[in-house]
């Protein structure tokens, strides 16, 4: 567990993982508020149903005392590791947490014997392009495609 000092009058900032039973609930109003996704496929409680069932150990919370303020998935194919589901609460914004979060995926998947980190971004969206430029990643010139399996989509 990550355990650092916050500046005075802040709670100190955990960042541990996921745990179904103590976060699932504030996990997707946080989500509801940060992404506010309502495509079938982005549903919070899929999203989260989906990742616990990998059982991979690639899903952290960032907690000020009980309330989660953050969060961060990572996947890991045996070629490529993902970084996905970034996001720290508004309130708790500018105080290293987003760092601290992508670091520790960072660490897991390092220690699962990733070489390499993907992650994708929304075209033009410049403050997440400055926040994952000041860790130390790049753009890099690439198309990046997708498609969907809607037969595993509840509801599409
Ligand atoms: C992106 C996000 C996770 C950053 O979290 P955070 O805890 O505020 O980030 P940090 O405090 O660790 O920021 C580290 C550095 O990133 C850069 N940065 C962070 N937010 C930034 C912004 N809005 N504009 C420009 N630079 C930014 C800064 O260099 C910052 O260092 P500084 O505060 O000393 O200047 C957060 O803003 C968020 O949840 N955004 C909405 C969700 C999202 O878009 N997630 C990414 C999906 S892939």
């Amino acid at each position: 567990m990550q355990k650092l000092p916050q500046p005075d009058g802040l709670e100190p900032v955990t960042i541990i993982p996921y745990a179904d039973a103590a976060h699932r609930s504030q996990v997707v109003a946080l989500w509801e508020v940060v992404f506010g996704y309502d495509a079938p496929h982005n549903k919070p409680s899929l999203a989260i149903d989906k990742k616990i069932s990998a059982k991979d150990g690639l899903f952290f919370v960032a907690l000020a005392g009980a309330l989660v303020v953050g969060t961060v998935m990572a996947g890991y194919d045996g070629h490529r590791g993902w970084i996905y589901s970034v996001a720290v609460s508004p309130s708790h914004r500018r105080q290293g947490i987003g760092t601290r979060l992508v670091s520790m995926a960072e660490q897991a998947l390092t220690a699962q014997g990733c070489v390499k980190i993907n992650l994708q971004i929304l075209e033009g969206n410049a403050s997440v392009t400055a926040f994952y430029e000041s860790l130390g990643f790049s753009v890099e010139k690439r198309i990046s495609m997708g498609k969907r399996i809607p037969k595993n989509v509840p509801g599409a």
